[in-house]
Parts: structure tokens; C-alpha cells; sequence
């Protein structure tokens, strides 16, 4: 198993490029199997997540053209199977979202229910409760959900329990194609829904209010080809403005969308960082200074993102100050916190684990560390940039589903860090 060893102490500085946003991009995947027409996808980050999701889409048949750029072409009717195996599902938990697609278009679908993951349970509840008020059938056995459908679906009326990324994609792209009007309430706003919309609005979809509380869908017969561009991903641009602010960096990112990262960008000025936007640039100064503690509590966008928790915590390990960081979405999200008190941090867990009380240290100590999820990966290697000496984060492969060319990106803004393969 690859590492990626750092050698900390040094102050980032420099510009990098945001690549594309995953978890628009995986969505995107499994919604072209709803139209009968090959579509485009550009600005595809070349990841593992992305690659697992082309894995699955090859095992049902689908035929795939992914170009050295990244443009990945798909073309749905080559389909010969409606089944999604356990192993390509337990890997990602996105692979899931190709359920509602295969049988809006299809008719039938059997897809392994993903079951819990390292940042908590994650069940599907909402999601198969949407696919039911659409006329689906669902059975579940031996770990799978097969689902099928008496005719087309039809359009009807989707109350989440509370706000869902995954159920509000899964519904909004399964109901594209089904007969009649749905309307979703209580939807998630992340900028990837409104991602998605868009492009299954260019597929010939007709939605209206992503990016709301409320979403309208006007079923259609079928969808056809299209071309799309996956928006700048935020959580890499908020991971390197935040790692930046940890070491007292200067860092521009371009092609980043500041739009969608607002309160970031906010909680990095009450930092002390001196942040200035245009439209797709944003830079980030801290002229060299500790950063200040700030305090936050993550939701659903949008507030203060979970997927950005522990690389604040991060920088909040090595702040001035105290700070309250509370976790609302995700159960087990701060297995990080174990691993930076290693290296010297003083954070506490309170409240059945639900709130990290970080109390600043100047320094933390180099040591070797992992974590078995994406973002808590990451902050480690944050962590690990603001120690003295060397740490070796393992386990990188979380790292690699998420973060294309870290080591590149970290080493051109001067950071010291390098993959060691694995023996
Ligand atoms: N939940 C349920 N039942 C459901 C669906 C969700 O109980 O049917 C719970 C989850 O267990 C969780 C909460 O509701 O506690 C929110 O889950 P949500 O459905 O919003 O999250 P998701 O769709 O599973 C996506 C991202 C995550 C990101 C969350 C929250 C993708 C592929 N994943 O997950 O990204 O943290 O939204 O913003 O889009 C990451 O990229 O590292 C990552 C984990």
C-alpha cells in the first residue's frame, strides 16, 4: 500500500489548478444511463472513485470512451445487465445511484445495498422511499435491493426526512424520466445537485428548482445526448486554501468557483487569511501569520461543509486560541482527532463524540499516522505539513479516490512530500 511521506515546516506558496467536483462528476455517471444517446462528461478528476464507477458501468455493458483529457464519453444502450454487484458497491457508496436510472430506463434493477462505511451507518432509507412514491417495487434479498417497475414510473411526491445529497440526486435524475410531475421537498442545496440538474436539464430533462428546498420535475419520454462540463471542485479548492492557511501561506487557486464556498471562505477570513475572488480565482494570504482558532458547527450547504471538518481541525490543531468544531451530519466523523493527538495536538472529544474542543498548539510533531476515510486522510497530511519533522500518512488509497495528484499540487506550492510505493 502506497504512503505519501511529508516533511514538515514549510509555507505554501504558489497556484494550482481545482480539478473537477467528484461527487458531481459520479452522479453524472450514473445518470447517463438514463438517456438513449452517447453523452460527454468533461472536467472528469481522474480518481479511483471515477474509475470504479467507469468499472461498473462497463460491467453492465455500458460502452465507455475515456480520452487523455479526461472527457469521458458514455454510451447507455449498449447495456446487457441491470445488476450492480456487491464489490464494486462496497468500494462507493455512489455506485448506489445507478439503482433509480437503470430502472427509469430499463425497467429493473438489482443493485447491493453499499451498507456502512467508516464515517457512520449511511443507510438508504430515503432513497428507496422516493424510488417507492415513484411506483417502484422493491425486494430486498441476500444484501440486494432488486427494484421493478409496472410500466414507466410515475411522477409523485418526495418528503425527505431531512436534508440528503445522495436521495435528492438519485430521486431527481430517477424522475427525469418518468410519467408526470414529482415534486421533492426538504432537498438538499449542495452545488452538485444544481451540477446534476443541469445536466439532465441539457439531456432534454425538465427540472426546476435544484439548488432549493423544493424540486419540480416534469417527466419525459426519453432523454438524448449531450455535452457537459462538471463544475470546479469545492471541497479540493476549500482543502488547499485551508492547508495553506494552516502553514501561513499564499495560495491561488484557479478555475474554483468562490461562489459555492462562501462560508469557507469566511471562517478562513476570521482566520486572519487576506482573501480576495474574481470569478474563478481565489487567493489566500496569510502573510506568514499563526492562524486564529475558529469555531463551527458543519450542515448541509449552505452552511459550514462536513466534508471540510477535519481539515479545519487541522488547522485549528496549531492555531491560536481554542475552538468548538460540531459535527451534525456524519455519526464517526472524527477519527482524525485520534491520530493528530499523536502528533501533539490537544483536541478533546465531547458529547458522544459529536464535538472536538481543539485547544492550539505552535507546533505539532512529525509521526506516522493513517485513517480509513477520504478527509480525515487529508487532514492528516495537512497535520503533517504543520510538523516539525517527518510524517508518513498510510493508507493513502482513501486519499486517491479523492484528491487528483496531491503530491503534484502540494509539491508545486513547495510542500515536501513525497509517495513512497509500496514493497
Ligand atoms: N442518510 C440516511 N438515509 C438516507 C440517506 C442519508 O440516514 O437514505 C444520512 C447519512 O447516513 C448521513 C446524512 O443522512 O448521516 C447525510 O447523508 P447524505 O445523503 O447527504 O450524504 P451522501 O449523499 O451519502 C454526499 C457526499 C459526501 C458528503 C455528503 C454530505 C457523494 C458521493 N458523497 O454523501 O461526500 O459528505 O454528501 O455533504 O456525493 C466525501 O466526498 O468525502 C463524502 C463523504
Amino acid at each position: 500500500m502506497d504512503r505519501l511521506l511529508i516533511g514538515g515546516g514549510v509555507v505554501l506558496k504558489g497556484e494550482l489548478r481545482a480539478s473537477g467536483a467528484k461527487n458531481s462528476a459520479l452522479k453524472m455517471l450514473a445518470a447517463a444511463l438514463l438517456a438513449d444517446e452517447p453523452v460527454v462528461i468533461s472536467n472528469v478528476p481522474h480518481l479511483r472513485d471515477i474509475t470504479t464507477m467507469i468499472e461498473l458501468l462497463a460491467s453492465l455493458g455500458v460502452e465507455v470512451v475515456v480520452d487523455e483529457k479526461m472527457n469521458i464519453e458514455i454510451h447507455a444502450n449498449t447495456i446487457k445487465s441491470f445488476r450492480a454487484p456487491y464489490d464494486l458497491v462496497k468500494t462507493m457508496r455512489a455506485s448506489f445511484n445507478v439503482l433509480g436510472p437503470l430502472l427509469a430506463h430499463y425497467g429493473q434493477a438489482e443493485v447491493s445495498l453499499p451498507g456502512g462505511c467508516a464515517i457512520g451507518p449511511r443507510p438508504v432509507d430515503q432513497h428507496l422511499r422516493g424510488l417507492e412514491a415513484l411506483g417502484a417495487k422493491i425486494e430486498m434479498s441476500d444484501g440486494y435491493v432488486r427494484a421493478t417497475s409496472n410500466g414507466r414510473l410515475k411522477g409523485g411526491h418526495v418528503y425527505f426526512d431531512f436534508s440528503t445529497v445522495g436521495g435528492t440526486e438519485h430521486i431527481m435524475m430517477t424522475a427525469a424520466l418518468a410519467e408526470g410531475v414529482t415534486v421533492m421537498e426538504n432537498c438538499a442545496r449542495e452545488p452538485e445537485i444544481v451540477d446534476l440538474a443541469e445536466f439532465l436539464n441539457k439531456m432534454g430533462g425538465q427540472i426546476e428548482g435544484a439548488g432549493t428546498d423544493t424540486i419540480t420535475i416534469h417527466g419525459v419520454d426519453s432523454l438524448k445526448g449531450c455535452s457537459h462540463r462538471v463544475i470546479a471542485d469545492r471541497v479540493e479548492t476549500g482543502t488547499y486554501l485551508i492547508a495553506a492557511a494552516a502553514t501561513g501561506g499564499c495560495v491561488k487557486v484557479r478555475n474554483a468557483n468562490p461562489e459555492h464556498l462562501e462560508v469557507v471562505i469566511s471562517k478562513l477570513r476570521e482566520a486572519g487569511a487576506n482573501i480576495t475572488q474574481t470569478d474563478d480565482v481565489i487567493e489566500l494570504d496569510m502573510a506568514g501569520k499563526r492562524p486564529q482558532s475558529v469555531s463551527l458547527v458543519t450542515a448541509p450547504y449552505p452552511a459550514f461543509p462536513t466534508d471540510l471538518q477535519a481539515q479545519i481541525i487541522a488547522m485549528n490543531a496549531v492555531a491560536e486560541g481554542t475552538s468548538t468544531i460540531r459535527e451534525t451530519i456524519f455519526e464517526n466523523r472524527f477519527m482524525h482527532v485520534h491520530e493528530m493527538n499523536r502528533m501533539g495536538a490537544n483536541i478533546r472529544l465531547e458529547g458522544k463524540n459529536t464535538t472536538a474542543i481543539v485547544k492550539g498548539v505552535r507546533r505539532l510533531t512529525g509521526a506516522p499516522v493513517m485513517a480509513n476515510d477520504l478527509r480525515a486522510s487529508v487532514s492528516l497530511v495537512i497535520a503533517g505539513l504543520v510538523a516539525d519533522g517527518d510524517t508518513i500518512v498510510d493508507r493513502i488509497y482513501h486519499i486517491d479516490r479523492g484528491y487528483e495528484q496531491i503530491e503534484e499540487k502540494l509539491q508545486n506550492l513547495g510542500a515536501n512530500i513525497r509517495r513512497i510505493a509500496s514493497e
